[in-house]
């Protein structure tokens, strides 16, 4: 059979096209609506989650690279032309419908991939591509628009994609033509007799399906508009308590991040709000203590926050802050030193240390540290994540800290 379309059937590259991406996309409408409601209490139901993640962006993608081809192959074919072009409504519909489906199979992919490329993710694309997209930053209020646009467009895709079934259903057991035959590879009518003269309406269905995106875009925009959230931080929790010699901490400047590593992969997050008392004299140091005190339900962990808040991992219902307190310190270098205290967190105490690099430049201290602590000290996921199977014991914490001293301290 031939490898282009004609004026009354499809070639063997359409329908290639068409079938692996039918095939596709009703693959990935049920394992995206299904994998997002699985459970995640366990090591084996997290591995199973993220798997099934995986596969989805990875067949995804797939699509993404398919329907580039097709539209592209599509453009550049003479279209068959419709066997009714009498049925005015119905012929514009059902050009209407296929636009908005090649619309969808580009843009749905797209925003799952920005959505997965913005979000500090676990579930990473099994091709050998990079996990990043140029000009998309870790954003997650990026992140976040970016899904809703990908959980639009596939309630769109669901939407169109019925309507399409339900008009070559009706082709095969009403109108009883050859419709859906010529657009199957060994059907048996490859080509079928169209009126003379009828060609598919382009423009008009083009239009309405532009059209139709537009308004799903615009709907989008001025959602995340309105839900936008009210300007940078300004968490209760966030501004430092200033002690006599002390230093107020300039949160802006400022970051308390931890590191977690996922089936293997690192996952980088931060506490949003946390306050510190610090009261630090290089030179005397048996004077120096400090007080950090988080909140554990501001913590960042991007796909994976809600998890780390929860129940399984820090319970921040049951145990809502974290207390360092300090007031051994040691200087282990010209610009170094280490802090040792007791950390409280998850209703655990035990002792840590913390080596730190101080550098002050005039009014202004600049400290960064970082050690790492095993979560199960801290009886963190110590039920159902015993061992390191899904999540690994040790904790990094990151902290980088710039203070300015208090005034009319000397
Ligand atoms: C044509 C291709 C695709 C279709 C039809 C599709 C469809 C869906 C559907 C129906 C959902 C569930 C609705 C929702 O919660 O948003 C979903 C979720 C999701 N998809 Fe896709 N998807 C496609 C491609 C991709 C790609 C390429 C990626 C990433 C590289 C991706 C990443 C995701 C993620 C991360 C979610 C979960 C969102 C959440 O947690 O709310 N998808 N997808
Ligand atoms: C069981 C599922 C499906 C059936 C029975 C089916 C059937 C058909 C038939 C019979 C045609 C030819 C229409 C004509 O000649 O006027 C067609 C064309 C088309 N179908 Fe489907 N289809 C299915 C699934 C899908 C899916 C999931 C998509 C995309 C998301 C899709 C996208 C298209 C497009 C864009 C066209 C226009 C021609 C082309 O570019 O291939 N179809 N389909």
């Amino acid at each position: 059979m031939a490898l282009s379309n004609s004026r009354t059937g499809y070639g063997l590259v359409a329908q290639i096209f068409h079938w692996v991406t039918a095939i596709l996309i009703l693959m990935l409408l049920p394992l995206g609506l299904v994998m997002t409601d699985l459970p995640q209490s366990t090591d084996t139901e997290i591995a199973d989650k993220v798997w099934l993640f995986s596969l989805h962006k990875t067949l995804g993608i797939t699509v993404f690279a398919v329907a580039i081809a097709r539209v592209l192959w599509a453009l550049a074919s003479p279209r068959p032309a419709p066997l009714h072009p009498d049925r005015r409504l119905e012929t514009f519909v059902a050009e209407a419908v296929h636009w908005s489906l090649y619309g969808a199979i580009l843009l749905t992919p797209l925003a799952g991939w920005v959505h997965h490329a913005a979000s500090t993710g676990f579930a990473p694309i099994w091709w050998p591509l990079g996990q990043d997209l140029p000009f998309v930053p870790k954003s997650e209020a990026l992140a976040r628009l970016a899904g809703f646009a990908h959980y639009v467009l596939a309630m769109l895709m669901i939407v169109a994609v019925g309507l399409h079934i339900a008009g070559a259903m009706k082709h095969v057991v009403i109108d009883r033509d050859g419709t859906l035959a010529r657009m199957l590879p060994f059907g048996r009518a490859r080509t079928v007799s169209v009126p003379v003269g009828a060609t598919a309406p382009h423009r008009g269905p083009a239009f309405a399906a532009l059209a139709l995106f537009a308004l799903l875009f615009g709907g989008i925009a001025v959602s995340a508009l309105r839900n936008e959230p009210a300007a940078t931080t300004s968490l209760p929790q966030a501004t430092a308590p200033v002690s006599a010699s002390g230093w107020s901490v300039d949160h802006a400047k400022s970051r308390l991040g931890i590191v977690i590593t996922q089936m293997g992969a690192p996952v980088e997050g931060r506490f949003k709000a946390w306050s510190a008392e610090i009261d630090f004299d290089p030179d005397a140091l048996d004077a120096a203590r400090v007080k950090v005190v988080v909140d554990i339900a501001s913590i960042d962990l991007g796909g994976v926050t809600d998890q780390a808040k929860g129940a399984d991992f820090l319970d921040a219902g049951a145990h809502p802050q974290a207390v360092f307190e300090a007031a051994t310190f040691r200087r282990t270098g010209d610009t170094r030193f280490e802090v040792e205290g007791t950390l409280s967190l998850h209703g655990e105490t035990r002792p840590v240390i913390l080596p730190f690099d101080l550098v002050i430049d005039g009014p202004t201290a600049t400290m960064t540290g970082r050690t790492t602590l095993n979560r199960i000290d801290f009886g963190v996921g110590a039920k159902g994540f015993a061992d390191e199977g899904s999540v690994k014991f040790a904790v990094e914490v990151v902290t980088e800290v710039v203070a300015t001293r208090a005034e009319g301290d000397g």
